[in-house]
């Protein structure tokens, strides 16, 4: 639905699925290689995330937080990456709470990164019967809409944002 909806405004929407990257489990940032080689997904996603003006976090809710899968990608990476521009962030699950509780975890996480938050932000609840595996939603569904008025507010952020910062990190 959300890569959908980016394409329909004319922008490139890449899907970045951690189940997909596979990355190690955290040992080194990306900073942290040195004459080891880097595995090659780290590369590749640091090249993805380094061209990008803005960023959608989509997390679903384990143990009312956000997946360890989607913690340990983000960590690899820096303000390098993500630094300067902005995150809207997507939550959802099988529950009636939509993973709000994540959600806000990630509030606290992507600035620690140099990204900032846009202030609109959607929690899908029972998400197995709102969306389709294809992205397709039921007849009155308000989610398009919703995704419509949240895509508005990230693209005004990232025409304003800075854009890639060139700070060392936010402590
Ligand atoms: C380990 C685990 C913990 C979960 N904890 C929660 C939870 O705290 N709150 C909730 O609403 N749903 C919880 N769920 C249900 C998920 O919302 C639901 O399985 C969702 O579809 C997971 O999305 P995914 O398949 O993309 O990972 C949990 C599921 C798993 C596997």
């Amino acid at each position: 639905m959300m890569t959908k909806a980016i394409d329909a405004r004319g922008k490139e929407a890449k899907l970045i699925d951690p189940a997909l990257f596979r990355l190690p489990l955290l040992d080194k940032r990306i900073f942290e290689f040195e004459d080891e080689e880097m595995p090659a997904a780290i590369s590749e996603l640091s090249e993805i995330f380094k061209r990008a003006n803005a960023f959608v976090f989509v997390t679903a809710e384990y143990n009312h937080c956000i997946p360890p899968a989607l913690k340990n990608l983000v960590d690899h990476f820096g303000t390098d990456e993500f630094g300067g521009r902005p995150a809207g962030i997507v939550s959802y699950s099988a529950s009636r709470f939509g993973g709000v509780r994540a959600a806000e975890q990630m509030r606290l996480l992507v600035p620690s990164f140099g990204a900032i938050t846009i202030p609109n932000a959607m929690s899908i609840p029972e998400v197995g019967d709102a969306i389709g595996e294809d992205g397709t939603t039921p007849h009155g569904s308000p989610w398009p809409d919703l995704t419509d008025a949240f895509l508005t507010e990230l693209f005004a952020w990232a025409r304003a944002a800075p854009g890639k910062t060139n700070h060392d990190g936010i402590d």
